[in-house]
């Protein structure tokens, strides 16, 4: 086995070496949902800057830049939610060893991020077979449309809009928590930059929250003229 193969196993054997893993490929989901979020509100701008974002993303490269993105944010999320659970579970069996109070009040906190986390990968799931594979009565009988229709006539149904809201919210709870941590694995977080990153972390999933939820109240409340959708 070759030197390179060797230290990538100590990585993964280690907590520590698996904690960054989890750090690093949570910075690029949380990257990943600034861009997402910057690109899915030009749908206030108006169709035709929506749609355009929305051709650039799917002939970037050829085409082979959504795969390429597709890609790299699926082995994050399968790296982040696989060793999550790893460190999740051998937090537990430490805490029935050493039932110390510093690692119960550890363990409460992490368990929530699992829950969260857990909420948050089955609404990808939804949301993929939402608009990518569109299973929706409503996208399926609009055929090839738009990607402003798709997403106006996707956000109709108040069940759906409520689904979203709760899964954001839980996204929120997450990123919290998960934005600090991030500062905390990659050891930027002192005495001195403690609050101000707790403060952007706060700031930072308020921002995300409001700005997705934004899209299905607005769609839901204003309807924006969804001709095709009935
Ligand atoms: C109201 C909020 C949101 C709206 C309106 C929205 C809209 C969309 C749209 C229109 C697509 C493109 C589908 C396609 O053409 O293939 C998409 C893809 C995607 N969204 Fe969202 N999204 C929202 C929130 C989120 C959140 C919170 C996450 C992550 C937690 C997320 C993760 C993804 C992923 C992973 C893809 C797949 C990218 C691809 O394969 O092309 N989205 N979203």
């Amino acid at each position: 086995m070759s030197a390179s193969t060797c230290s990538l196993c100590a990585l993964v054997k280690s907590s520590i070496g698996r904690k960054f893993i989890v750090a690093i490929t949570g910075l690029a989901l949380v990257l990943f949902l600034a861009g997402h979020l910057s690109g899915n509100l030009l749908i206030f701008v108006g169709p035709d800057a929506f749609n355009e974002y929305a051709e650039f993303l799917h002939t970037f490269l050829h085409g082979a830049g959504v795969w390429i993105a597709r890609i790299g944010l699926l082995v994050c999320l399968l790296l982040h939610v696989v060793f999550t659970i790893s460190l999740t579970r051998e937090n537990r069996t430490a805490r029935t060893k050493y039932a110390h109070e510093a690692t119960v009040q550890a363990t409460k906190s992490s368990r929530l991020m699992i829950w969260s986390g857990l909420t948050i990968l089955a609404f990808v799931v939804y949301h993929l077979l939402h608009f990518t594979i569109r299973i929706d009565d409503n996208l399926a009988q609009l055929g090839e449309t738009s990607p402003w229709h798709m997403v106006i006539a996707g956000f109709q149904h108040p069940v759906v809009v409520a689904f979203y809201i709760l899964a954001m919210t839980l996204l929120c709870s997450h990123l919290s928590h998960g934005v600090s941590s991030i500062f905390q694995t990659l050891g930027l977080r002192t005495k001195k930059t403690a609050k101000p990153i707790a403060f952007f972390s706060k700031a930072y999933s308020l921002v995300i929250y409001v700005g997705f939820i934004s899209i299905p109240i607005a769609i839901l409340i204003f309807g924006y003229g969804c001709g095709p959708c009935h």
